[in-house]
């Protein structure tokens, strides 16, 4: 029989989650805010923040929705949309206060809310340079929207087409492989020190066979999709590696049950409220529960040049499954969103050490 697991680790911080606004912002930025020191807001609103101004108004309205038990140090750090309407002056500008932390690019269509996305990364080659002389990180989404590639293949041939030409035309740049899904992911990053790649709990939990072998679940369906039991273990591998290029990032992507089961579903998967206990139970079996706080509160911040965090958290495991942890959230205006993992929520918690 096995015993309580006690872990103080450095408080942990979300590289990638999606809060939304109005009633689903007010519904899902609590579970951020009392989890994460950090969280790098994605900003595929509808319209997308685009501007230092609409990024300032959204950190406000995320600020004034994360609610009582917020840590008093969160801090929602701000993506612009890398897009046609993003000025270079007014993101140097942005950054340069403080506001602005990175830009993020989307491939148009590629995924929820991409419509206002661009062709190809190159084309946005002046802005690039000017982010690396800044020091301003770019963000990617990753993944081809050709329609002749096969949806499986579509982060490797993106990474091929468009990446490998940034990173090596502009090798001062810091970027981010978001969400890696592949073995291609894997390897640009462990190429280039100056890449880092973030990695979620779905992917580095799920393969393709949870999403379609047992009755399709819809709950599972995220882009980049959820890929092979060979490319999640591969990923785990490198979650739990202990390299420190590797970090946690929930994307944690809300969406109303009505649009999740619906004839044609709609990409997200919502998994902050129990995103550190899908992870510590994945650390848990893979015996790895040791480079556990590197991965979720120390890599970030190295790659991205910040100072590690001054408080703890604590996460216990309980030898035998116990509660029954909520399954979904629901908006004010009656809106329904079911939470990934809880299965995990019934062996970890976790509490700030004050
Ligand atoms: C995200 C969303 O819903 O905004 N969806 C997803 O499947 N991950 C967008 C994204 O990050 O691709
Ligand atoms: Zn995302």
């Amino acid at each position: 029989m096995s015993d309580t697991i006690t872990l103080d680790i450095d408080a942990p911080d979300d590289w990638h989650v999606h809060l939304r606004d109005d009633e689903m912002l007010d519904a899902v930025a609590p579970f951020t805010a009392e989890a994460f020191r950090h969280a790098l807001i994605m900003p595929n609103l509808v319209p997308p923040v685009t501007s230092t101004a609409l990024a300032v108004a959204y950190r406000d309205r995320i600020l004034a929705a994360a609610g009582p038990n917020a840590r008093a140090d969160f801090t929602p750090m701000m993506a612009l949309y890398l897009n046609d309407q993003l000025e270079t002056a007014d993101l140097l500008a942005g950054a340069t206060d403080g506001v602005v932390f990175g830009a993020k690019f989307y491939p148009a269509g590629a995924t929820t809310n991409s419509a206002a996305g661009g062709t190809s990364l190159l084309d946005y080659r002046g802005t690039l340079e000017a982010m690396a002389g800044a020091g301003i990180p770019l963000l990617v989404h990753a993944e081809s929207t050709d329609p002749e590639v096969d949806i499986f293949d579509r982060e490797a041939v993106f990474i091929e087409q468009q990446m490998v030409p940034v990173i090596e035309q502009i090798p001062e740049l810091r970027v981010t492989v978001e969400h890696i899904s592949t073995r291609a992911g894997l390897e640009i990053v462990r190429d280039h020190p100056q890449v880092g790649g973030s990695i979620t709990p779905h992917h580095l939990t799920c393969d393709r066979s949870d999403l379609l072998a047992n009755g399709m679940r819809p709950e599972l369906y995220c882009k980049p999709v959820i890929n092979s039991r060979e490319e999640r273990i591969a990923i785990a591998t490198a979650a739990t590696s202990g390299d420190r290029s590797f970090f946690f990032g929930t994307d944690s992507a809300p969406h109303p049950l009505s649009k999740k089961e619906a004839a044609t579903v709609a990409a997200g998967i919502f998994n902050a409220p129990y995103a550190l206990e899908v992870v510590a139970e994945l650390f848990h079996e893979w015996g790895a529960l040791d480079k556990l706080e590197a991965f979720v509160s120390h890599h970030g911040v190295d790659h991205y040049g910040l100072e590690r965090a001054a408080t703890k958290v604590r996460l216990t495991r309980r030898p035998d499954c116990e509660g029954d942890p909520a399954q979904s959230v629901c908006t004010a205006g009656g809106a329904e969103v079911r939470i990934f993992g809880a299965d995990a929520a019934r062996r970890w918690t976790w509490e700030p050490i004050r």
